[in-house]
């Protein structure tokens, strides 16, 4: 049967019998899969992962994994990253080969490429850039950074990999998020005056040869078209309406929204941060609607609000549903390589450098 017409199938099952239809096979395949999950995956999927957590701590996970098939419930890039850290025996699973993140396609190799010529034509850019992939971008770009003395970073351990970056050579080329790198070197110090936007539809990204050998951060014009939702208006709000309350926020949104929280971190580092906080702290969050009602569920005595007004979820995260989990568990049983996803060899081997330089960081 094509996967297609399973789904069609599937789709007239009812969630009751679905999910038990999942737990028979998982309990069946039993330690021969492993599922990952990560924190903006629907509830009724996010149940079924052996492990959940942020980029960081799921890439760590799959690195250690040692079970036969990973399912990756997540996007595109995270099982690329998880297909490059695993063994060649070991087989990873994306239960929606649609499920992107339009993030990561905000730079592709070719502009990257282009930009490192254009930035060579005004300074040596192998003697005096590293190139900074964040965790969310695709396994060329993460094997670019592999072969040109760069590293991977993910909104967890950014400022430990600037730091790194900054002790390898002067400057940065950071792509493919603006916010992640603006926010997380404007909390380490760096004046704005040090930092570029590249803009890869304008020649020199839009800057001037001086302002190029001026900056120490160059910063690729990519954003998340989710966390961009949230605006710093929001917060006021907000903290008009409810006294004491505290705005966390997701180092993805922007340098508005995040100069206007009380608190800028990962996925784990906000769950981490309403766990540790007191019975009746109020709370504002700005990161995906999932995680958000998760901790409202998981913290009913601690009061919690969406940020913005407008529903942020990011939709190529919600394709994963039962069904098509349903699916990448049954083609793990049959062997169908269907939901595989497989990192050709000529991006997978600089791209395990980059990111094993990232990880031994931690
Ligand atoms: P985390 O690294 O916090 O999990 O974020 C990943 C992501 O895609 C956020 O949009
Ligand atoms: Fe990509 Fe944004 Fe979705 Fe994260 S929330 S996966 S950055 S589109």
């Amino acid at each position: 049967m094509t996967t297609q017409a399973l789904l069609t199938e599937l789709y007239d099952t009812p969630e009751d019998i679905m999910i038990k239809k999942i737990q028979a096979l998982k309990d069946e395949l039993a330690s021969k899969v492993l599922i990952l999950g990560h924190h903006y995956q629907r509830e009724e999927v996010f149940q079924f992962a052996d492990v959940s957590g942020d980029s960081l701590k799921l890439s760590q996970q799959a690195a250690d994994a040692d079970a036969e098939n990973i399912i990756f419930c997540g996007v595109h890039f995270m099982a690329e990253t998880a297909d490059i850290l695993t063994s060649d025996k070991q087989a990873v699973f994306l239960p929606d080969l649609a499920a992107g993140c339009s993030m990561a396609d905000m730079a592709n190799d070719v502009q990257v490429n282009q930009c490192w010529q254009e930035l060579s034509t005004v300074l040596d850019a192998e003697a005096s850039v590293t190139p900074v992939t964040y965790i969310n971008s695709t396994a060329a770009l993460k094997s670019f950074c592999g072969e040109h003395g760069g590293i991977v970073c993910t909104s967890s351990n950014a400022q430990k990999v600037l730091t790194w970056s900054w002790a390898q050579k002067e400057k940065i080329l950071f792509f493919p998020d603006q916010h992640l790198g603006e926010n997380t070197a404007l909390a380490m110090g760096v004046p704005e005056s040090e930092m570029i936007i590249w803009d890869p539809n304008l020649p020199l990204g839009g800057n001037s040869q001086q302002a190029i050998e001026h900056a120490r951060l160059i910063l690729w014009k990519g954003f998340c078209s989710v966390h961009q939702l949230f605006k710093a208006e929001h917060a006021t709000t907000m903290r008009k309406n409810h006294a004491d309350i505290e705005i966390l926020a997701h180092p993805e949104c922007s340098r508005e929204v995040c100069e206007n929280a009380d608190f800028v971190g990962s996925t784990e580092a906000i769950i981490k941060y309403v766990d540790a906080a007191k019975e009746g702290q109020k709370f504002a969050i700005a990161t995906e609607l999932n995680l958000v009602n998760r901790l409202r569920m998981l913290y009913p005595e601690k009061p919690i609000w969406f940020l913005s007004p407008m529903v942020c979820m990011c939709s190529t995260m919600f394709r994963t549903d039962l069904q098509h989990l349903y699916a990448a568990l049954l083609a793990i049983q049959e062997r169908d390589a269907s939901h595989q996803i497989i990192v050709p060899k000529v991006h997978k081997v600089w791209a395990k450098v980059s990111l094993e330089r990232m990880l031994n960081l931690a």
